[in-house]
């Protein structure tokens, strides 16, 4: 065994204890696993639902924001993008850190401006920048229809169709799932023997991004976390070791671009994208689909793909979805918030400005900034990215994966309606 794989069973061996210390938690996974419980009946949606379903207090009826009882709700578009700007240094994201500190380690997702976040993001960021929409509408495109093409009786839900077709980007994007140390699939109850992928990300995302998640989650959801980074570390070494480039192209470039001696920080920053992607691809895609599937406008979309035939390419079809999608997105979106913590005494809003304390929760409303401009008849889901990188001034932690994203599930929706239209065949 090498060192690597030892210092991992041993991180997983504590993981094993603190869940067989931790009654609240053991009762949940056991029964869950055993099939003993209400939780057994639905053993993958379980926690995965929880970060995804469980109401936060986003919502408000005042525009621009208001002052709650821990912190302040920032609700309105222009309130939320000037936090993402944060031009003035008012917030920071250091709660992020903190969080995923008790995950996976920290990654730049957890710094604010200044010279170590831009050494950690500089190459990652760009490599996944350089991703278009049209690569992610092939790779949208390709690995939904794989999925599908898999026999299934009864058919797949489109939540089942996600997860596969998740699966098989992230394979392409980072090498994970490998299919030994981290398996395809859905949000795992699993004992510990290998992380699952993209199900793990889930309750794992849902613990660093949910300004308040609840009980279970702040539990459940750093194990995972913990989980993926051993088993993302000892890809990592099997490949130093062999003197081989590991899978997945967005692995290959810090793996390229940094010194062995950097490989935990390499891996945290990997299982930090993944974690940060894979749940928000899936929210929003299932989303879009279903919404668009029970609309009235579903026949319409699906006759306009089937127009366009089997070569279909982004250019040609982007028109079809584009509308349904980012509907459904601004309607519903995944993160519907996110959180920072005011670094200095500010004001937020220009009608009714709200006093924010040093040390505040800031909660940014995503949903209600989108639904403000769904309402006005604007088509705009940056929010739902934490900002367009593209916009003057850069949101500094806004997502660079904004353009391939929305390929993707453009890719990922037309393959579905052509998939129905074959179906009614
Ligand atoms: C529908 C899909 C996606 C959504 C909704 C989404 C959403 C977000 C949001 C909201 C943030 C900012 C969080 C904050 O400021 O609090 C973010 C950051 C980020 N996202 Fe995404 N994302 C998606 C897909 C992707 C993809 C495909 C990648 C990579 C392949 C990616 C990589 C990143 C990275 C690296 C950051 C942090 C950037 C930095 O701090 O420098 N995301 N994303």
């Amino acid at each position: 065994m090498s060192v690597q794989q030892s210092d991992s069973a041993a991180v997983l061996a504590r993981l094993r204890d603190v869940i067989k210390n931790d009654p609240i938690l053991s009762g949940f996974l056991s029964a869950a696993i055993t099939g003993t419980s209400h939780a057994a009946r639905a053993p993958q949606a379980a926690p995965q639902a929880a970060p995804q379903a469980a109401p936060q207090r986003t919502k408000t009826g005042r525009p621009g924001a208001e002052r709650s009882a821990d912190g302040v709700l920032v609700c309105g578009k222009k309130e939320v993008m000037s936090v993402f700007a944060n031009v003035d240094g008012n917030c920071t994201v250091k709660g992020y850190g903190a969080r995923s500190a008790k995950c996976f380690g920290e990654f730049f997702l957890g710094l604010d401006d200044g010279p170590e976040d831009r050494a950690q993001s500089s190459a990652i960021n760009a490599a996944i920048s350089a991703l278009t929409g049209p690569d992610g509408f092939r790779m949208g495109l390709e690995h939904t229809r794989a999925a599908l093409a898999v026999p299934s009786d009864p058919p797949k839900k489109t939540e089942d169709v996600s997860t596969d077709m998740l699966a098989g980007v992230a394979a392409e994007l980072f090498g994970i799932p490998d299919g030994e140390l981290i398996t395809a699939g859905k949000t795992g109850l699993h004992t510990l023997d290998h992380g699952v992928c993209p199900g793990d990300c889930a309750p794992l995302s849902g613990y660093i991004f949910r300004p308040e998640p609840d009980e279970m989650i702040t539990r459940y959801g750093p194990i995972p976390g913990h989980l993926l980074l051993e088993q993302t570390k000892t890809l990592i070494a099997r490949a130093r070791a062999a003197a081989s480039k590991p899978a997945g192209i967005l692995t290959q470039v810090p793996f390229d671009t940094s010194p062995p001696a950097q490989d935990d920080l390499l891996c945290r920053a990997l299982v930090g994208v993944m974690m940060g992607l894979l749940p928000t691809a899936d929210g929003n895609f299932v989303a879009a689909y279903d919404e668009l599937h029970g609309s009235a406008d579903f026949i319409t979309a699906r006759d306009a793909i089937m127009a366009l035939g089997d070569g279909v390419d982004f250019d040609g079809a982007r028109a079809v979805p584009a509308g349904p999608v980012c509907a459904a997105m601004q309607e519903s979106p995944q993160p519907e918030a996110v959180w920072r913590t005011a670094a200095k005494d500010h004001f937020i809003g220009d009608t009714n400005p709200v006093a924010v304390k040093a040390g505040d929760m800031i909660i940014v409303s995503i949903e209600n900034a989108t639904r403000e401009d769904l309402s006005a008849g604007i088509q705009d889901v940056s929010a739902i990215f934490g900002g367009d990188r593209s916009a003057t001034p850069q949101p500094l932690h806004g997502c660079p994966g904004f353009a391939v994203s929305m390929g993707l599930l453009y890719g990922a929706v037309t393959a579905m309606l052509q998939d129905a239209a074959a179906r009614q065949g």
